[in-house]
This record gives structure tokens, C-alpha cells and sequence, in this order.
């Protein structure tokens, strides 16, 4: 059966029909994939039966995998000890401790990991238990948020750095190990240029990481605070966003590139697992 891709209609995604993602992919699957992957930055699979050992396998096609991120601290299994490329993402807590990561908060817009000098190119999350209610995550296609952003605004990042903050997770938590952020011009992270060029599809998107104790460079903490207020509620405006309502079996892959996304709060009480893995990028340019 071919491969089917259906647009979401909206500024991306798209659902790919037709693939069974337990089994290895062939390389014209790959291909068309890969392809529609490109051209819609988000894709969805829909209704899979995936071990671990297949996220990675399917992960694996795409490149190599990172380990999980550094979580707030207490976290019993957020990173599979016998397999640290899988994060674990739930507010489930056995034996009194989480077993993953995120809670049941909003995690605020941004890309993952950028925080490091080379982030992860892609994730992909897999769901195992949703919340009959909310914990839906909205993507923002950012070649877009830079087509539309206002002509002042460009040129006033156009060719400087951003510091994406490392010291916190995207629903506000210290991770383990790090200090609460005094002056944002000395935040822990990684300077990246706020606009950068995908390597593959060749085209600009902006790259703004998290709005928490973000700074861009050469300006001042006042200045810095007002573009990127501005700029982080252009990049959240409707238009530029699709969101995906989970159900069980679904998988998403988004492109950390060129995307960022966002997790609506859900009711604590309700039970939400969510297995992810990261494909190893390069130093953003
Ligand atoms: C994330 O990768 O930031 C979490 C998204 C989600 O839990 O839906």
C-alpha cells in the first residue's frame, strides 16, 4: 500500500497513512516520509503498537539518537536506565516518585533541548496513556512566524545571538543540578543565532528556544526583554500553529529546526505516558 500524506490544512503537519511502525521502514517509505516530513514539519502516525525498541528503531532512521534530557530532580524513571535514549514524559507518580517528567502543567512554547551548542534536529513522542481532557500539543511553524514578522523586528535580530536558558524545563522547573537565573546575561545555556538556515530544506526560521530567561546578545537586559516579548507573541499568534489532540497509538515526529511546540495543563488526577525520543542535530547556523 502506498504511503498516504494528508495536510492538516492548517500552517503544518501532516498524517502519514499506510505504515506499521513496528516493523523496519523500506527505504521508499523512508524516502516519502522523509519527504513529507520536510514540506510539513510535523507528521502524524496514527493508532501505532510500538515497543521502545521499535521508537528507536523508527527514531534511528532519521540519524543518531541523544540521551533524554536532565529533568527536575526526583525523577525515578524519567530516563530508562536500560535504554537513556527514551524520556519519559507523565505525571504518574509510583512509589512516590514520578516516574517521568512535565508533571501535569502547561509546558510553555519552545524547541527541545536548544540549550545545548548542538540541539537535537527532531523528536518524536509516542502516546501510551492520555487524559480524557486537555494535554494536547500545539506546533508553530517558524519559517513562517519569520515570513510575517514585522520588517522592524527582523532587522532588529537579523545576524545576532539569542542565549537559550538551560536552567530551567519548559513548565518552569530548576533542573537537577541547576541555580535559579538572577541576570539573564549570565543564564546557563547556549548562544544561537536568532535566525538560523535549515541544512536541509535551505530555508530561514527563526530560533528563539524558550522565552524564560532568554536574552539577545548586544543589547540591553530592558531592550532584550521588549523584543522578545514581541517576538514570542508573534511566533504564538493562531495562524502560524496547528494542535494535535492526542489518542492513544499516536506518533508525532516535529522538526526542532524549524518548529516549536507547546503542552496544554490537563487534569492531574487523570493518567498521561508519553515515551520521546531526540535525533541528534547540528550547532544551528
Ligand atoms: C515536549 O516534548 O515538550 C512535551 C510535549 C508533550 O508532552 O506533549
Amino acid at each position: 500500500m502506498p504511503v498516504e500524506v494528508i495536510p492538516t490544512g492548517a500552517a503544518l503537519g501532516a498524517e502519514i497513512r499506510g505504515l506499521d511502525l513496528s516493523k523496519p521502514l523500506g527505504d521508499a517509505d523512508f524516502e516519502a516520509v522523509s519527504q513529507a516530513w520536510y514540506d510539513h514539519v510535523v507528521l502524524l502516525f496514527r493508532g501505532q503498537k510500538v515497543s521502545d525498541d521499535d521508537l528507536i528503531r523508527f527514531s534511528r532512521h532519521f540519524g543518531e539518537l541523544d540521551i533524554a534530557p536532565a529533568s527536575a530532580t526526583d525523577m525515578a524513571g524519567a530516563q530508562e536506565k536500560s535504554r537513556p535514549e527514551i524520556w519519559i514524559i507523565s505525571n504518574v507518580v509510583e512509589n512516590g516518585k514520578p516516574i517521568g517528567a512535565l508533571g501535569d502543567k502547561e509546558a510553555e512554547w519552545h524547541t527541545d533541548m536548544s540549550y545545548v551548542a548542538e540541539p537535537p534536529m527532531a523528536s518524536v513522542l509516542y502516546s501510551l496513556e492520555i487524559p480524557s481532557a486537555g494535554g494536547n500539543t500545539s506546533f508553530a511553524n517558524m519559517y513562517k512566524a519569520l515570513e510575517e514578522l514585522p520588517a522592524d523586528l527582523r532587522a532588529a535580530i537579523e545576524g545576532r545571538n539569542c542565549n537559550h536558558d538551560s536552567s530551567t524545563t519548559s513548565v518552569g522547573e530548576l533542573r537537577a543540578g541547576a541555580h535559579a537565573v538572577l541576570d539573564v546575561r549570565e543564564a546557563p545555556g547556549a548562544m544561537h543565532p536568532a535566525i538560523r538556515t535549515h541544512p536541509v530544506t535551505g530555508g530561514k526560521a527563526l530560533y528563539l528556544g524558550r522565552r524564560l530567561n532568554g536574552w539577545l546578545e548586544g543589547y540591553s537586559v530592558e531592550e532584550s526583554e521588549k523584543l522578545l516579548d514581541r517576538l514570542w507573541a508573534h511566533c504564538a499568534k493562531p495562524e502560524f500553529s496547528w494542535t494535535h489532540r492526542w489518542a492513544v497509538g499516536d506518533l508525532l515526529i516535529w522538526d526542532n529546526r524549524c518548529a516549536i511546540h507547546r503542552r496544554e495543563s490537563f487534569d492531574g488526577r487523570e493518567r498521561r505516558v508519553m515515551h520521546r525520543t531526540q535525533i541528534k542535530g547540528d550547532a544551528p547556523r
